[in-house]
């Protein structure tokens, strides 16, 4: 899978990859994980999502990180000197507005981006360190669900943990409300998170975010299909599931699904594994929250942080949201 990681960690990626696959695709309706998305084509095809017309969330949130990433800085660092850690690499794009203002404020920073995928920590090392002197970037790949595993603070430190790109809205409300505790737990008061929530819009917007003209949007939905191909010996045929992208009012979210067009048996040979399709029949792939204004405030507040301050947009199509340990 890569030669960066020790053996163990490897290997514990792989025993997760199989134990979802295998008990999303046994189960009734079938699902699978979101994260499963992000093998090399994936986080390439996921770059390509965030520069679409449709897909407003990412040019929504880098205009209001334009706009206030100063603001956002210094009222993290305090008095202290900040070290950056983001959850979830992504686009060095929008964190490269922020690592830029803390460079400006304190004259160097140490960022270090979590990531399940070795190829979008490669890009943002390499992008950032070339484009911003005074960012040391220390790259962690593994699951950040399962624990921070950041290197220990110095005294004088403050650390500030980005969680924007709307990423909290893949995990329902447990989960993420675990994952802010798994945070606040590896975090000191004073210490601060910024996340970067999207926020409920009419249905049309929300729809056509996901189901694209250009079908990006639908071959990083059918990706998944190719890399269990590739990584659990299955026999999908991808153009037999069609994207479907629907809003759901009731949960107050995106659903993506890939339908079977036929009825179809898919062997997946890792997992010995027989999988029957009815036509119609869906797998339900991703879930994407949209919250309502004062919603993140309310999460962050019951997690241990403080929220100290909410930037959005003309629209209110999103929100970044700053809390504090307490
Ligand atoms: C990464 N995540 C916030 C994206 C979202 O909008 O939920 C993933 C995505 N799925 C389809 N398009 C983008």
């Amino acid at each position: 899978m890569t030669d960066t990681l020790p053996r163990a960690a490897e290997e514990e990626i792989l025993q997760q990859i199989a134990s979802a696959v295998h008990r999303g695709l046994t189960s009734y309706p079938k699902w699978l994980p979101p994260w499963l998305f992000y093998d090399a084509e994936g986080s390439r095809l996921f770059e390509r999502i965030t520069e679409l017309p449709e897909y407003y969330l990412t040019r929504t949130e880098r205009g209001i990180l334009t706009q206030h990433a100063r603001e956002m800085i210094l009222r993290a660092t305090g008095r202290s000197q900040l070290r950056i850690a983001e959850l979830g690499a992504g686009s060095a794009d929008k964190t490269r507005l922020l690592l830029a203002a803390a460079v400006e404020n304190q004259g160097a920073v140490m960022y270090e981006p979590l990531d399940v995928s070795d190829s979008a920590l490669a890009a943002a090392r390499k992008r950032i360190e070339e484009e911003i002197p005074g960012v040391t970037v220390a790259p962690r790949h593994g699951n950040y669900t399962m624990g921070l595993d950041l290197a220990p603070i110095r005294n004088g430190e403050r650390r500030l943990v980005l969680h924007i790109g709307s990423s909290i809205g893949n995990f329902d409300t447990e989960d993420a409300t675990q994952l802010l505790l798994l945070v606040r737990a590896g975090l000191d008061p004073g210490d601060s998170l910024l996340l970067g929530v999207d926020l409920v819009k009419d249905e049309a917007t929300l729809v056509a975010a996901y189901d694209d003209a250009a079908g990006v949007t639908a071959a990083f939905n059918r990706n998944v299909l190719v890399r269990l191909n590739r990584e659990q010996a299955a026999d999908f045929n991808p153009e037999s599931f069609a994207h479907r992208a629907v809003w759901n009012p009731a949960e107050s979210r995106m659903e993506m699904h890939l339908e079977s067009l036929v009825q179809q048996s898919v062997r997946v040979g890792a997992l010995d594994l027989n999988v029957e399709f009815a036509e119609g029949e869906r797998i339900h792939t991703e879930n994407s929250y949209k919250y309502r204004p004062g919603q993140a405030e309310a999460m962050l507040h019951a997690t241990g942080f403080e929220p100290r301050a909410t930037w959005t947009d003309e629209q209110g199509w999103f929100a970044v949201c700053l809390g504090e340990a307490l």
